[in-house]
């Protein structure tokens, strides 16, 4: 019998140390505490990074993905195409542009949109397609680009999962438009955050207009000497602008960000190993498009093996002190969009399958190989005292 530990092992903590807390202290006396310089360094660093040509900096993966919409001039009348198995936030953008979403179902095996699905879904209104790189594993981006040039579709990676995500060799954000988060508990953390990053010069220059009120280029600068007072409000914009004190976190985790994604595969390749012979659960599978940013450890719960379900294993988990989290209720289900878009029960049944069977494990740097063996012979008890 496993002996319970006394602590709480969180499902997800941010990484962090000394270099953190000074680089925030140089940005708060630099007095920049809202967008400012170090933005812009971010913005360079992480385009840099990814490999992508333009970056525009802002607080959220979910103000990324609106802002993308709204520089392409999605809007009322048009069909945006995503998939059911996401945050809320990536279907809720395509209502705040006015825009109808379109859910399409996901591919058994890795939750990502599926696109057959996609296919089947166009309509003569579709604008734009959302596909989301669920978990940390790329989806099959070669089929969507397919259906996009063939239907002239805008294609608006949502990447909140996919920070050090390759597809077939390239990384995430090195081609078309891409939303990252860099909310708490992503890969790279700056608290709230995000950034847009596009290989569409004219989109980023609406994106940076859209992100500041609507105000012209520049405004940001506007207090330091040599900026100028006058500005223009182009459009009525939003208030998403990243400010200096996320930026200069960002900077430092992303210098540490190669070290961070060594830990997660480390444990994700343990935990897998440490589940090959458990009947009842069964691990990620993989792919086989690309790396995994590994941003989720899912496991899903075999009913057919266990007497018990998904929930209560997860009560059982918190038993042991142990966190988890179930990433996602398919958006479908949602009252708001069962009210206003008509969505029910069974229309997407490969989504709501995975999401009876899912539970996110504790995954992130801070975790000891001992954390992981714990939880791995947590989940391995539950599975002998429940097998059917
Ligand atoms: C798939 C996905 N998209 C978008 C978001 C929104 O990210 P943010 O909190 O940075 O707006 C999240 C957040 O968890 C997410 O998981």
């Amino acid at each position: 019998m496993l002996k319970k530990r006394e602590t709480f092992l969180p499902y997800c903590l941010p990484y962090w140390d000394d270099n953190e807390l000074e680089s925030v202290q140089a940005a708060i006396r630099s007095n920049w505490w809202s967008r400012g310089p170090k933005t812009g360094e971010f913005e360079q660093a992480f385009g840099t990074f990814v490999g992508g040509r333009h970056a525009v900096g802002v607080n959220s993966c979910t103000a990324a993905l609106h802002t993308a919409l709204a520089a392409k001039g999605i809007g009322p009348g048009d069909e945006v195409i995503t998939t059911p198995m996401t945050f809320c936030s990536t279907a809720n953008v395509i209502c705040h542009v006015g825009a109808t979403p379109v859910f399409a179902d996901v591919r058994p095996d890795t939750g990502c949109i599926d696109p057959a699905a996609v296919a089947r879904a166009v309509t003569p209104r579709t604008k734009a397609v959302i596909p989301v790189h669920y978990a940390g594993q790329p989806c099959d981006m070669d089929a969507i680009d397919a259906i996009a040039d063939a239907h002239d579709l805008f294609v608006l990676e949502d990447a909140a999962h996919a920070v050090y995500t390759t597809y077939k060799g390239r990384r995430i954000g090195a081609k078309h438009t891409v939303a990252f988060s860099f909310y708490a508990t992503k890969n790279l953390a700056t608290g709230e955050g995000g950034m847009l990053v596009t290989d569409d010069a004219e989109l980023a220059d609406r994106a940076r207009v859209f992100v500041s009120h609507g105000m012209s280029r520049g405004a940001w600068n506007r207090y330091a000497k040599g900026g100028s007072w006058r500005y223009d409000v182009e459009i009525a914009g939003f208030k998403y602008n990243m400010t200096d004190l996320q930026a200069a976190l960002g900077l430092t985790q992303l210098d540490r960000l190669a070290y961070m994604q060594e830990r997660r595969e480390t444990y994700a390749g343990l935990y897998s190993d440490l589940f090959r012979d458990v009947r009842g659960v069964r691990p990620p599978v993989d792919g086989g498009l690309g790396r995994n940013a590994w941003h989720l450890y899912i496991i899903r719960v075999k009913k057919d093996e266990l007497d018990i379900g998904r929930d209560a294993f997860i009560e059982e988990l918190h038993d042991y002190n142990i966190g988890t989290s179930v990433h996602f209720i398919p958006v479908h289900l949602h009252p708001f969009y069962r009210e206003h878009y008509g969505t029910c029960e069974g229309d997407f049944p490969v989504a709501e399958g995975i999401f009876e069977e899912i539970i996110s494990l504790p995954l992130y740097p801070s975790m000891t190989e001992e954390d992981v063996r714990y939880v791995a012979g947590a989940v391995r008890e539950i599975c002998a005292r429940h097998a059917k």
